[in-house]
């Protein structure tokens, strides 16, 4: 896949352009280059490695923390059922089974038609409403097998567009003043921050 695109590199120089370092926006510009392809491609670490001044070595260390950050092809839908213990208790497992029967893949894998990626995940912090899923993030709550089969037919029929591709940031971005930014210059020329020299006066 693709270094970024021409706008991409304008956004991520904008967003460079908020921190006090160049590599202090590695995250946000991995999430660009998620946006981009659907997952962080090679190409692009190697890209964002330039754009900062790190190694590919230091943007693959440091995406591969983070769960989200995928680094490999990803369906437009990224299925997660959680089978921890409130959803293994009410059924978590039982619609992991369907979820692989019907979508004919097993956790980690993504249907032919590049629609669907499962995920078999940990607690998504909705025990209550239990045994849930996310698509993309997106909560569904207390599902049975029918429910299941309805959703997937639902994303394929394109019913769901409220659920956007899996990489989409989102659509409001901050354009903050320059005169009004806090935090881009580097802390070691920042001299004494004025919250601690009225501190030690007391
Ligand atoms: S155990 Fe499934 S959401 Fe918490």
């Amino acid at each position: 896949m693709s270094r970024l695109s021409l706008a991409n590199v304008e956004l991520a120089h904008e967003i460079i352009s908020h921190y006090p370092r160049k590599k202090s926006a590695l995250i946000p510009l991995l999430h660009v280059a998620q946006e981009q392809d659907g997952y962080v491609s090679e190409a692009a670490m190697e890209h964002l490695a330039e754009l900062v001044g790190i190694t590919p070595a230091e943007v693959l260390g440091t995406a591969s923390f983070y769960e989200m950050f995928k680094f490999e092809p990803q369906g437009k839908y990224m299925v997660n059922i959680c089978t921890n213990i409130s959803c293994q208790l009410n059924g978590g497992e039982e619609l992991l089974h369907h979820a692989e029967e019907t979508l004919g893949i097993r956790p980690g894998g993504t249907t032919a038609d590049g629609l669907f990626t499962l995920e078999d995940v940990e607690c998504i912090a909705a025990c209550t409403e239990a045994p849930c899923l996310q698509v993309n993030y997106r909560y569904e709550y207390r599902l049975g097998n029918d429910d299941f089969d309805r959703l997937i037919a639902d994303l394929r029929s394109g019913a769901r567009s409220e659920i956007p591709a899996h990489g989409t940031l989102g659509r409001v971005r901050q354009h903050i003043p320059d005169d009004r930014r806090a935090g881009i210059e580097p802390p070691e020329d920042a001299g004494t921050p004025s919250w601690f020299s009225s501190r030690s006066a007391d």
